[in-house]
């Protein structure tokens, strides 16, 4: 099983968007895909269920209450399995940290569905022992991130940390790069943007641009992919698609 965690501490740089069009495309392309849900906001989750309806979830496994396998349920497709999250998750932050086995339980837990082929991990916008786990328990992070200055100043803070959990408790960890999201056309890329950010991280040649069908796609509750097939922002995320599965056979 590869597991990738989409990570960026800043808000609304595109970690549900990209999580769950990453999900989805791994999917279609009959990989059989689990996407976890680390964030209590529930984003992801409220795509594929209605949490109303949900008696368990990640908050249970953080508890230690239940088993991974137990809280999973099917999404929208036939290779496709969802871990959801809830505001109850929330919850267990300041109870987890008191715990020496805190950064340790999605890890721990992953062991019992290694018949995935991807385990795809939308991490909170926090640095947070969500974020924490994520990064402890997967081979490689995503970095969603518009271009944008603001995007750029949070990027050392979330660089220190995969450092850190990679020198402490998690080598085998690798920033599998950033994607641009939200781009808009009068954004001058290549002159302005991409230099900073190279000296950090691989960015994708692909980038997403903003565009109404990504809003309409959540409205729907559906992947860019199941919402419309022909808009520029599935076009993007089906090439990005390809370049992520190229870097994984490098
Ligand atoms: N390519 C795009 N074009 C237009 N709107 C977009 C695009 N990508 C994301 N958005 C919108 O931007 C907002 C933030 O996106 P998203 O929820 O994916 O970010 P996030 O990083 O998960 O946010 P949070 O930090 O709150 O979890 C959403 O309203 C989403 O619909
Ligand atoms: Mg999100």
């Amino acid at each position: 099983m590869i597991t990738i965690a989409v990570a960026n501490q800043k808000g609304g740089e595109g970690k549900t968007t990209t999580s769950l069009n990453l999900a989805m495309g791994l999917a279609r392309r009959n990989y059989k895909t689990l996407l976890i849900d680390m964030d209590p906001q529930a984003n992801s989750t409220g795509i594929f269920v209605n949490p109303d309806t949900l008696d368990k979830d990640l908050a249970q496994l953080f508890q230690s209450a239940t088993k991974l396998s137990d809280i999973i349920v099917p999404a929208y497709n036939e290779n496709l399995w969802l871990a959801p999250s809830s505001m109850r998750l929330a919850e267990m932050e300041t109870i987890s940290v008191n715990s020496v086995e805190a950064p340790y339980v999605l890890r721990d837990a992953l062991q019992e569905v290694s018949h995935f082929d991807f385990a795809i991990i939308d991490c909170p916008p926090s640095l947070s022992i969500f974020t924490v786990n994520s990064l402890v328990a997967s081979n490689y992070v995503l970095i969603p991130l518009q271009a944008e200055k603001f995007s750029m100043d949070g990027i050392m803070g979330l660089q220190q940390t995969i450092s850190s959990i990679k020198k402490r408790i998690n080598p085998e960890l690798e920033i599998l790069g950033a994607l641009i999201t939200q781009l808009k056309p009068q954004t001058l890329l290549t002159k302005t943007i991409l230099p900073v950010l190279s000296k950090y991280f691989k960015i994708f040649e692909h980038t997403i641009s903003d565009g109404v069908a990504i809003g309409e796609s959540h409205l729907a509750k559906k992947s860019v992919f199941d919402y419309n097939r022909t808009s520029r922002q599935s076009q993007e995320y089906e090439g990005f698609l390809e370049e992520v599965l190229r870097e994984l056979k490098k």
